[in-house]
């Protein structure tokens, strides 16, 4: 059984990604020229849910609202930016950034811990780590999408190789009896994860639409850099560094439940 997260590991997830989101900001406004700063941190980076001017759990699936705090917050990192643009470097902007963030970041540790060791993220996922969504998709009334948590913390949901398939089997169950759906869909970063593409059959594959790399502010980007422990993957922070491309880019794909239900039983006994 893997160990719960310490209070110094979560404010180590805290500052690594804060800290990749700020080197991740530096390039994307090269890339981005006609952004403004504020609108990149707002847009593209998972920073607001990390401070504590986020009221709520940490991976509350909604962005900031704005507050006079949030504000200023983003004025002190825009001069930081600007004077680094004029005089200075990527390194020394993500340093001084970090620095007057650290203080937004302290104060959720304690909280957080106790969110992780109640699961508080998970009161919403009806399917063990799977949660679907309330109505099919518009326009696709025959298609339910869902989404990916880890009900296993501290373990993975992928140490179980028939954890993925009862849960799945028990959402289509469900989707079926309550929207009369025949397809299942999402769009995620695990859709080129190769652990999780095992799972799907081979339409799946072959409804995959291409790699998403606009980085966007969410998890469908973001949540691989956190880890079965909910501790910061640094080997995949590494890698995007290294690359200056997200690891595993979001696509979306769909398949039929029939589909899936025949593969789950070949493949998952
Ligand atoms: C989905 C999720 C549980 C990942 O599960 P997982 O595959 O079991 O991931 P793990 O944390 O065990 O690690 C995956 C890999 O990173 C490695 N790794 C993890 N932490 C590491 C670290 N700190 N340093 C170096 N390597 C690390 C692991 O060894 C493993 O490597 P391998 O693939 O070579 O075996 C996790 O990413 C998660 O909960 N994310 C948030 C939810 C989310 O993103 N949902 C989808 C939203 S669309």
């Amino acid at each position: 059984m893997s160990d719960e997260i310490s209070a110094a590991e979560h404010l180590d997830y805290l500052t690594s990604s804060v800290r990749l989101m700020m080197w991740f900001a530096w390039y994307s406004l090269d890339e981005h020229p006609e952004e403004t700063f504020a609108g990149t941190i707002r847009n593209r980076t998972d920073l607001w849910r990390r401070t504590f001017l986020n009221p709520d759990y940490i991976d509350v699936p909604h962005p900031g609202v704005d507050s006079p705090e949030w504000a200023d917050l983003l004025n002190s990192l825009e001069s930081i930016y600007v004077r680094n643009r004029e005089k200075g470097s990527a390194s020394a902007f993500e340093n001084e950034a970090l620095a007057i963030l650290v203080p937004y970041l302290t104060p959720r540790v304690e909280r957080d811990l106790n969110d992780i060791r109640n699961k508080v993220d998970l009161v919403h996922y009806q399917c063990g780590s799977l949660r679907y969504a309330l109505e099919p998709e518009l326009g696709c009334r025959q298609r339910i999408g869902f989404h990916i948590a880890n009900a296993c913390y501290p373990a993975s949901p992928f140490d179980d190789p028939l954890y993925f398939p009862h849960c799945f089997m028990d959402l289509m169950d469900q989707c079926e009896d309550k929207f009369q759906v025949t397809e299942i869909s999402t769009e995620t970063w695990m859709n080129s994860y190769p652990r999780w593409l095992k799972l799907f059959p081979p339409e799946w594959l072959e409804h995959m639409s291409p790699p998403n790399y606009d980085v966007q502010w969410h998890y469908g980007f973001w949540g691989q850099f956190v880890t079965a422990r909910r501790t910061f993957n640094h080997k995949l922070g590494c890698q995007f560094r290294d690359t200056g491309r997200i690891p595993f880019p979001p696509r979306s794909s769909w398949c039929t439940i029939k589909a899936m239900r025949k593969h789950l039983r070949a493949h998952a006994g």
